[in-house]
């Protein structure tokens, strides 16, 4: 299947792999990569150290293409950026709009931007800012998520901008690539059939809640860091929400200085990325504070399996999604399912040739086609 993404970014496959917190890193992107998909490595939950190794690591496992996804209101995003650049990564894709400049400097140097966004306003502003393409999310779509759903956002998208769309939110089958080639996306992107696959390294417990949920089992919650984020429902979302302001911000510095540890951001760095968290956004300190709680929640989870002290970001389409193919297999079932749709669609258009023709009804018995 040939479209604008496969030929922007010289994939076999029109799907994305998104880049997920502490889920996707070397090991699934080179899966997917292999697999004839695009796959995204995570870098906001790594150092940019870290960062340069996992970039390599995926290197010496594949020749294919991939992407790395970072945040462009972190204070390191340059040092990120010099990395992809660097190390020759084919596309760079922004958990949020990037600045004009960072894109320029990224197509200067060859490298295909796609940032994601939640919002038309959005899209049209990084179009116009020179992005090759957008990944669109719909409020379905797991971790921090607006409240527009695909099905509406999708086509307002494409409506609105000419460069290749591609659906974010809800999608985990071949059905759902044909129907987003219908809205005219260019293809998908899927976090959460991705995380649960053979190839991704979350814990097996976590995984195993993910399958036992049902669509009832994934909410929305501010609790978190102070932005709606979607996850599954369970007692650590339940106790956020029920904690006081006080205690809330409390465990959030307390969560804050173990992500520092990690990420290897100092004191002020942070309050710098803070700042510039708030600007643009009506945020307050007290939710700049808690929005470091969500890499460590997240953490506890997909890196130390803890499903009791844990965040678990998840789109509504856990709760449909019941196995755990390995990339190859699951690109390949999504592609062959794609075509299967495909032929029922044309199928359904086409006359059939034993079919009797259909009589006309005599006229004037009112039952005229509307
Ligand atoms: C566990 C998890 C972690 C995520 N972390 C990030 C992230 O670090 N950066 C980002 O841009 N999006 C992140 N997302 C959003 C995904 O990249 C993607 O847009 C979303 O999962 C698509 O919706 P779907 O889950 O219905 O496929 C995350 C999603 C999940 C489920």
């Amino acid at each position: 299947m040939r479209t604008a993404l496969t030929e922007l970014v010289g994939v076999r496959h029109p799907v994305v792999q998104t880049g997920m917190g502490w889920v996707a890193g070397p090991r699934l992107v080179s899966a997917t990569a292999r697999a004839g998909a695009l796959g995204i490595l995570a870098s906001a939950t790594m150092t940019p150290e870290r960062l340069r190794e996992a970039v390599r690591e995926v290197k010496s496992r594949t020749d294919e293409p991939f992407g790395v996804n970072l945040r462009a209101d972190a204070g390191d995003a340059r040092e990120r950026v010099r990395i992809i650049i660097d190390e020759g990564v084919k596309v760079a894709s922004f958990a949020l709009a990037p600045s004009k400049d960072l894109i320029a400097e990224l197509k200067d140097a060859g490298v295909v931007v796609i940032p994601s966004i939640g919002a038309r306003r959005h899209a049209e502003k990084v179009a116009a800012w020179g992005a090759d393409a957008v990944v669109v999310q719909g409020g379905e779509g797991g971790g921090h998520t607006g409240d527009v759903a695909t099905t509406v956002l999708l086509p307002q998208v494409v409506d609105a901008v000419d460069i290749p769309v591609i659906a974010a939110g809800g999608f985990h089958d071949g059905r759902g690539l044909v129907a987003a080639l219908a809205y005219g996306a260019a293809g998908i992107a899927m976090g959460t059939r991705f995380l649960l696959t053979s190839d991704s390294t979350v814990p097996d417990a976590v995984k195993a809640r993910y399958l036992a949920a049902g669509v009832k089992d994934v909410t929305v919650t501010t609790a978190v860091d102070g932005l709606p984020h979607r996850m599954l429902r369970t007692e650590m979302v339940a106790s956020l929400e029920r904690a006081g302001r006080v205690r809330a911000l409390a465990q959030a510095v307390r969560r804050a200085a173990g992500f520092r540890r990690i990420s290897g951001l100092g004191w002020s760095r942070m309050a710098r990325d803070g700042l510039a968290m708030r600007h643009g956004r009506d945020l307050s300190w007290s939710q700049v504070l808690l929005a470091a709680n969500a890499p460590m929640l997240l953490k506890a989870s997909m890196v130390d399996g803890r499903t009791d002290l844990g965040v678990m970001a998840s789109g509504q389409v856990a709760g449909v999604i019941e196995d755990l193919p390995g990339c190859a297999e699951l690109v390949e079932r999504v592609m062959a399912e794609a075509h299967a749709a495909l032929g029922t669609v044309t199928r359904a258009l086409a006359p059939s040739p034993e079919a009797p023709p259909r009589p006309s009804p005599p006229p004037g018995d009112g039952a005229a086609v509307r």
